[in-house]
């Protein structure tokens, strides 16, 4: 059983008061909350990581970016050493605004996996085709290679480390969290655009990305890695995606920005 996860990603928005502030409203509310939760992610500018971080009870706290080194002369970069020492979750790998707007290829991105897998934090890695991608039908193609790709970067050891919790997760029939790795489906025509994909499409890459990951690692690591959709969801359409049998939680943009309306989503997993 590969419990429900709803990660909300909070891109370049919010300052340090009304990060707090959500921050604790939200973890307050699911405290409060009644009815079965899925996990819980945030996704957070690297700047309020600090000071999010002590205030973590039952959400997961991820960056949005890392950089593969443990240290070095790279500006503007984070570190995962700098996550650990912050005691955060992990990070997002490849979202689909930084392989647009900042270069990231599947290369950086495997070597971003390798580097957070190697260091027991989690990752979240983020595929999707472009609009002229899925018209021409090239989409899965695409995905594919985005997933073969990164994970060629990856050691030997940090594939072990992956099957290893996996056969863990399997064998106690319960979510062991964390989980170290999660893929988001995230076609990129989706995102911030209200047009979201339909179930059946989003449900079709799902079942088609399990194959490639069993391709990968094998059959049973396959099936214990959580693959979120994510690209305009929200309280008005979670539900169709979160009841989905391929499709084991959302990555939220937009309508993970306001508390109440990210709460509500997150208890429309109790289906
Ligand atoms: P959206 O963003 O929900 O605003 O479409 C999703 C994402 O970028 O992760």
């Amino acid at each position: 059983m590969r419990k429900k996860y709803v990660v909300g990603n909070w891109k370049m928005f919010k300052t340090s008061e009304t990060a707090l502030n959500y921050f604790s409203d939200l973890q307050n509310k699911l405290r409060d909350s009644t009815t079965v939760l899925p996990d819980i992610g945030i996704c957070s500018p690297a700047v309020f990581l600090q000071e999010l971080s002590p205030l973590k009870r039952s959400v997961h706290l991820y960056a949005q970016n890392v950089h593969w080194e443990p240290e070095g002369a790279f500006t503007g970069e984070i570190s995962t050493q700098m996550l650990l020492g912050c005691n955060i979750t992990g990070s997002l790998v490849a979202h689909s605004e930084r392989r647009q707007y900042f270069n990231e290829t599947n290369l950086s991105a495997g070597k971003k996996l390798n580097a957070l897998l190697s260091q027991n934090l989690q990752a979240i890695y983020c595929v999707g085709e472009s609009l002229q991608e899925r018209e021409s039908g090239e989409f899965n193609n695409i995905i594919e290679t985005q997933l073969k790709d990164a994970f060629i970067q990856c050691s030997q050891e940090v594939k072990n480390h992956i099957q290893t919790s996996a056969k863990e997760h399997n064998s106690t029939q319960i979510s062991v969290h964390p989980q170290p790795l999660s893929i988001a489906y995230e076609p990129v025509w989706a995102i911030g655009t209200g047009k979201a994909a339909t179930v059946k499409d989003a449900h079709d890459v799902h079942q088609f990305i399990r194959k490639v990951l069993s391709e990968i690692f094998d059959h049973e690591t396959a099936n214990s890695i959580r693959i979120l959709y994510g690209g305009s969801v929200k309280a008005s359409n979670a539900v169709e995606y979160l009841s989905d049998d391929k499709i084991d939680g959302a990555l939220i943009g937009g309508a993970s920005l306001n508390p109440d309306d990210f709460f509500k989503i997150c208890c429309l997993t109790n289906l």
